[in-house]
């Protein structure tokens, strides 16, 4: 009798241990994300809309307290993200992983997602093979396939456009090959042209010899795919380089003319079309919202960017998640609460598709204008619920 009940006790110790103990932890999310080095803005954006997300939202859910923990990978290794992730989920015991600035850092920390079963929210890359990499990645950011192909369709078919020839101008590395693949193939079967195929490097670019090759190719437009930081040397350099004035256009994906950057960049911005999925002129309630609050919250030093919804729309994931699977979810649950989940971002309405675990968004067509002095990509044409067409 007295040996039954021991048992009974033990077992019922063993049940319901964890579970106590468990809720006495924190849900810890480990953000790693370059805070320093060339692509230092993509951090910095991340992480302000983060914190502001936690700000707005409290930093419980269901009871459990949140933890943020931020660790700077420097952008350009990607083994040091892979052991940021490896430590933040053997000695952290973090419940997520997430941030991810560049393709080949995402690439790199994908095998300890699926090693340690933890989901992996990447909030900035956009190489559309990522998905492939873990089945427990899910994509807050966007897809270059997804924020290209309606440009070269607009470009293709629109006689406003007046561009049937083009030379695309990308940074040689996953999304610009993505970028460059799929503006070839759609601006293609759309009847234009394509003059060439040019490669910058990733790190340290100089676009002056590439700007001049473009010049020499004579195309109505160059199409051009950068890393978010790069934006303003490449327009500074198509402007010395003299293509506008050789009636040359210049038209590209929302990363080079970076919301970020865009204030100091200048006039010669004024006029060019991109096509991206946020704009901080988004005319929406909820944009109006958040812009105000990220401008306070980093004391006015900066616009949130295309970056910085991927941060705070994953964060918002991830809070839902934990709601809707329950405080003590594992890792497996979370994911599966993260499939299908939907919502008004400030970027507009978005979700994610519950087979690929990706993005699902507008993509908009906008024209860089002046507003109360200031230039803002102003959006003018949308793609609704818009999927990664792949590559
Ligand atoms: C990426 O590495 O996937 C990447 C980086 C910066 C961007 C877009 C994509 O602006």
């Amino acid at each position: 009798m007295k040996k039954a009940l021991l048992t009974a006790l033990a077992t019922a110790c063993l049940a319901t241990t964890p579970l106590a103990s468990h809720a006495a932890e924190p849900f810890k999310i480990g953000l790693i994300i370059p805070m320093t080095g060339p692509f230092a803005s993509t951090g910095k954006q991340v992480e302000a809309a983060a914190r502001l997300y936690m700000q707005q939202n409290g930093d419980k859910v269901g009871g459990r307290q949140i933890q943020l923990i931020v660790k700077d990978d420097g952008g350009i290794q990607p083994e040091t993200t892979k052991r940021l992730a490896q430590e933040l989920v053997v000695q952290e015991k973090v419940n997520v992983i997430a941030g991810f600035g560049l393709t080949p850092l995402a690439f790199a920390a994908a095998p300890i997602a699926t090693q340690s079963k933890t989901p992996m929210v990447v909030m900035a890359a956009g190489t559309s093979s990522i998905m492939q990499k873990s089945p427990y990645i899910v994509r807050t950011s966007m897809t270059l396939p997804q924020t290209t192909a309606p440009l070269a369709d607009w470009a293709a078919k629109n006689p406003n456009s007046h561009i049937k020839s083009v030379v695309t101008l990308v940074s040689d590395f996953g999304p610009g090959h993505d970028a460059e693949k799929v503006f070839t193939k759609r601006f293609t079967e759309g009847g234009g042209k394509i003059l060439g195929n040019l490669r910058i490097p990733q790190q340290n670019p100089d676009f002056s010899p590439f700007l001049q090759r473009v010049k020499d190719l004579k195309p109505d437009a160059v199409f051009v795919f950068v890393p978010s930081g790069q934006g303003s040397t490449l327009m500074k350099q198509f402007a010395q380089r003299g293509l506008a004035a050789a009636g040359i256009k210049l038209i590209a994906t929302g990363d080079v003319l970076d919301d970020d950057l865009l204030p100091s960049m200048g006039d010669e911005a004024l006029g060019i079309i991109t096509s991206q999925h946020y704009s901080t002129a988004h005319d929406s309630p909820e944009n109006k919202a958040y812009v105000a609050a990220f401008r306070k919250l980093t004391n006015n030093s900066m616009r949130p960017n295309f970056m910085s919804v991927g941060g705070y729309d994953g964060m918002h994931l991830i809070y839902a998640a934990l709601k809707k699977a329950g405080p003590n979810a594992t890792g497996d649950q979370l994911l599966a609460a993260m499939k299908g989940a939907s919502w008004t971002s400030p970027r507009g309405p978005m979700s994610i598709d519950p087979q690929t675990r990706d993005v699902v968004q507008n993509v908009y067509i906008r024209k860089a204008e002046k507003v109360d002095g200031q230039i803002y990509n102003v959006e003018f044409d949308k793609i609704e619920h818009f999927k990664d067409p792949g590559v």
